[in-house]
């Protein structure tokens, strides 16, 4: 609906240019003359802040978390570093670490109201819409915010396995587990959800989801938590503004979608029919799993969620799901489309498999993901804290009607 005319009129300015620590050069359009706008719908190429918490690079199939490739942290470090790692900037030392988590784990609880309040929620509703309601609710409570912005973000990240546990189990209308003293983040997560100790390969595996879902620079659910706290409103309310935006099927939503598209397949002799779908201009149908708005090359987390699906399904190749998805997984990367707009599986193609087959059911994969990004979007709010970040408020094009008269 672009009322615009397009001119061929021509504009040139000067703007000073800054080469970033990693990838792109960075053009600085503080300078640009104020009747113009500079248009860039969706943001594809546009920097709205400087962060140093990540770094993608697209083209090589490159993520850093604080310059450290995230695949090898995922082998070598749980995820109690990774959040420390994210929120502080290094890795933490033995010494260092156990103080942290004793802080982290002294933090998981919620107020008596969210189980009160989680009562009176249908059983039907989305998970994702339960946890909504449970940090709304702690948004409202003065005495959860914490003056020290460390701290709140570290309380924060250490109540949300509980809230996801509960927001899960209320969905399937099984009451929350309580733990008198949480001892490790991760296991204690599985414990509240499944109300059994989890088997050292489930606790693996599941701390590297957790890992390889913590953050990915400014993501729809990161530049909105970005937006939201910008104006000043509490931490819990910026973290409620990222799940909305995570929940959409286009982000967040995707593994949720993914598994759904999978199961709608069946099996591996409807893929080609499916690659059709995909393809057609006139058919919505896309790829769950498939593209990347920066991932032009290999989404590298997807590599390590698929190896961790053969260690869950204990290389059983011929789990029908897994061989579906690895079958077209092949015809897409094989066909001409899906190379032409460099399109390959991101991290959401495999996580659904592999938290289906740890007992997660699906429409709980997104509180999953909301439970990983919590400390990378926690990382960002701190960020914020620390560079005092200006209110974010971008102009528009405007094609509505010239002013007229009633
Ligand atoms: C996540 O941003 C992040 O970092 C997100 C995330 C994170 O960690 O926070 O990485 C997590 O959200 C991963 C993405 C999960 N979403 C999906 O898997 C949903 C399916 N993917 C698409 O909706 C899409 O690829 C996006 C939304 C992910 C990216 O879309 P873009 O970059 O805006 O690309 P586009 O929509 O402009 O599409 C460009 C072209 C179009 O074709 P043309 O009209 O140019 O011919 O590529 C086509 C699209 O039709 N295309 C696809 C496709 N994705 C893009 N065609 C078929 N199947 C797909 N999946």
């Amino acid at each position: 609906m672009n009322h615009a005319k397009t001119t061929s009129q021509r504009f040139s300015v000067e703007l000073p240019v800054y080469q970033a620590n990693l990838g792109c050069a960075i053009l600085d359009g503080s300078g640009f003359p104020d009747n113009y706008y500079f248009q860039d719908l969706g943001l594809k190429h546009t920097s709205f802040c400087q962060s140093a918490i990540c770094y993608i690079d697209g083209a090589q199939g490159t993520l850093l978390y604080r310059g450290y490739p995230v695949e090898s942290l995922c082998r070598q470090y749980t995820y109690e570093s990774i959040i420390y790692l994210l929120l502080f900037g290094e890795l933490p030392s033995k010494r260092v670490l156990t103080t942290f988590t004793r802080k982290l784990h002294a933090d998981m609880s919620v107020p008596d109201y969210c189980y009160q309040l989680l009562e009176t929620l249908p059983h039907d509703h989305h998970p994702m819409g339960i946890l909504l309601t449970l940090v709304s609710a702690l948004s409202a409570d003065d005495t959860q915010l914490l003056d020290d912005p460390d701290d709140m973000a570290i309380r924060i990240i250490a109540q949300m396995p509980l809230l996801v546990a509960m927001s899960q189990r209320h969905a399937k209308g099984l009451p929350p587990v309580r733990i008198a003293k949480p001892t490790e983040y991760v296991e204690d997560f599985l414990i509240y959800l499944q109300d059994q100790r989890p088997s050292t390969l489930a606790h693996q595996v599941f701390d590297r989801i957790l890992t390889l879902h913590a953050e990915h620079e400014q993501n729809a659910s990161t530049c909105t938590l970005r937006v939201s706290g910008s104006t000043g409103t509490n931490a819990y309310a910026a973290l409620a503004a990222a799940l909305t935006a995570l929940w959409g099927p286009a982000h967040g939503g995707a593994n949720e979608a993914c598994m759904a598209m999978l199961e709608a397949i069946g099996t591996c002799d409807r893929i080609p029919e499916y690659i059709e779908k995909a393809k057609s201009k006139t058919d919505p149908f896309r790829l769950m799993g498939f593209g990347h708005r920066v991932y032009r090359n290999r989404d590298p987390r997807a590599d390590v969620m698929k190896s961790l699906a053969r260690d869950v399904l204990d290389h059983k190749q011929d789990e029908p799901l897994f061989r579906l998805a690895r079958s077209l997984e092949k015809r897409a990367l094989e066909d001409p489309y899906f190379i032409s707009h460099q399109l390959y599986p991101n991290v959401d193609y495999y996580s659904g498999i592999v938290q289906r087959a740890l007992g997660i059911d699906c429409q709980s994969f997104t509180t999953v993901f909301a439970l990983a990004r919590t400390s990378g979007w926690m990382s960002h709010w701190l960020e914020m804290q620390r560079d005092r970040t200006p209110i974010i408020r971008p102009r528009q094009h405007y094609i509505g009607p010239r002013q007229r008269d009633l």
